[in-house]
């Protein structure tokens, strides 16, 4: 059965409250009615009582219909009051609508009390919307901005990591290379020539591999040429030789080039779910699998490790600046998708990510390649 509406009656005379009631009742309403006619009633009633709609009368003894508005407007201030009187001139009508009252119905043409109410009521509820609807937004503009202060550090911090790589691994590379170099100038015999030589040779396969390493890490450059299925396969596979648990790696062959935004969403997001798994999860097993159908691609990274609360996650990251989880969904929604992850603690994670492929606009480029 639905609420009853509840109506607060400010009226002395109890012959009146019921000609109310009985015209509201008449008029379709399902409602239950408290009377009250002091302050002290009134404040009690607003409070415990909760109405929706206060109908009060203009003059009352000992009391008046103004204060009683004023007093539910400080106590309620979203709750509609309705002047129901039998004597409101013209003048005290509209002082009353200026300070806040929804309307006023006169006594003697009660007839006209239910399209009242039900006008209040609906303002209200539309208030109520708008008010909700702003909030909503203030909501989203605050999340947007912490995004843009996470997204920030995350990126500063990225550049701090880079140059720290740049400078000790490269620089150093490339200064003991010098100094090779410089010895190989002054070398007298062939032998030490040789050695030089050698030397000069390790230092620059192994300056290769850490440029390749951080350029794998920046962007890996198979994405771009072979896809998302090929780019994974050889992360994982990298991942692989340096893990102690086992990671597998599945993914449907018809799968083939992809719109670049989700490729890259998809990547990112198998690449940091993958690092959390071996980080955080302590399993014994992670498995990532790639399904496509006509209209949906998925992405599913599955560990059987401690699992963990997402939502006190979440609520941190949004606060920090972590750019894991909570950045996830964000790298999703901008390729169209949507993550889900679902764990539970001692039982595992998983994280699941939809790409849909047919949203307007959205056509693989150079596809068959
Ligand atoms: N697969 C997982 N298993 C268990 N705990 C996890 C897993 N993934 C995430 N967590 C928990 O959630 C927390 C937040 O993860 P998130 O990726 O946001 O941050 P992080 O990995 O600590 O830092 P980063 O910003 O470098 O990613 C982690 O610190 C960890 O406690
Ligand atoms: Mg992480």
């Amino acid at each position: 059965m639905p609420d009853r509406l509840r109506v607060l009656l400010v009226e002395d005379v109890g012959a009146d409250a019921e000609l109310i009631a009985h015209a509201l009742k008449r008029d379709g309403f399902d409602a239950v009615f408290e009377r009250v006619y002091t302050e002290a009633d009134l404040t009690a009633r607003v409070a415990s009582f909760v109405p929706q709609v206060v109908l009060s009368d203009f003059s009352l003894p000992g009391y008046s219909g103004m204060a009683a508005l004023e007093l539910v407007q400080s106590l309620s201030p979203h709750t509609p009051f309705i002047f129901v009187s039998g004597t409101i001139g013209e003048e005290r009508a509209i002082e009353s609508l200026k300070c806040g009252a929804s309307d006023y119905v006169l006594k003697t043409n009660l007839a006209r009390l239910g399209s009242a109410v039900r006008r209040a009521l609906e303002r209200t509820a539309e208030r109520t919307a708008r008010a909700r609807a702003e909030a909503e937004l203030a909501e989203a503009h605050q999340r947007q901005r912490m995004l843009s202060r996470r997204l920030i550090r995350a990126q500063e911090r990225e550049r701090a990591e880079l140059a720290r790589e740049l400078h000790d691994e490269v620089g150093q590379a490339f200064t003991a290379l010098k100094i090779q170099l410089e010895m190989l100038r002054r070398a007298k015999d062939p032998d030490e020539t040789s050695v030089r030589i050698d030397e000069c040779a390790d230092i620059v396969a192994s300056a290769l591999s850490q440029v390749r390493n951080l350029s794998l890490g920046l962007r890996p450059p198979q994405l771009d040429e072979f896809g998302l299925v090929s780019a994974l396969r050889s992360h994982v596979e990298r991942m692989a030789r340096t893990a102690t648990i086992e990671i597998a790696f599945e993914a449907d062959p018809q799968i083939g080039r992809l719109h670049p935004d989700i490729e890259i969403a998809c990547f990112r997001i198998a690449q940091e779910s993958l690092t959390n798994a071996l980080r955080h999860a302590e399993a014994r097993r992670v498995r990532i699998v790639l399904r496509i159908n006509a209209d949906t691609l998925a992405l599913i990274v599955q560990d059987d490790g401690r699992g963990f609360d997402v939502h006190a996650a979440n609520e941190k990251a949004l606060n920090g600046t972590s750019m894991g989880v909570a950045g996830l969904q964000e790298r999703a929604l901008l390729a169209g998708g949507f993550v889900k992850i679902e764990s539970e603690v001692g039982s595992g994670t998983e994280v699941v990510a939809r790409f849909p492929l047919k949203a307007p606009g959205r056509t693989a480029p150079g596809s068959g390649g």
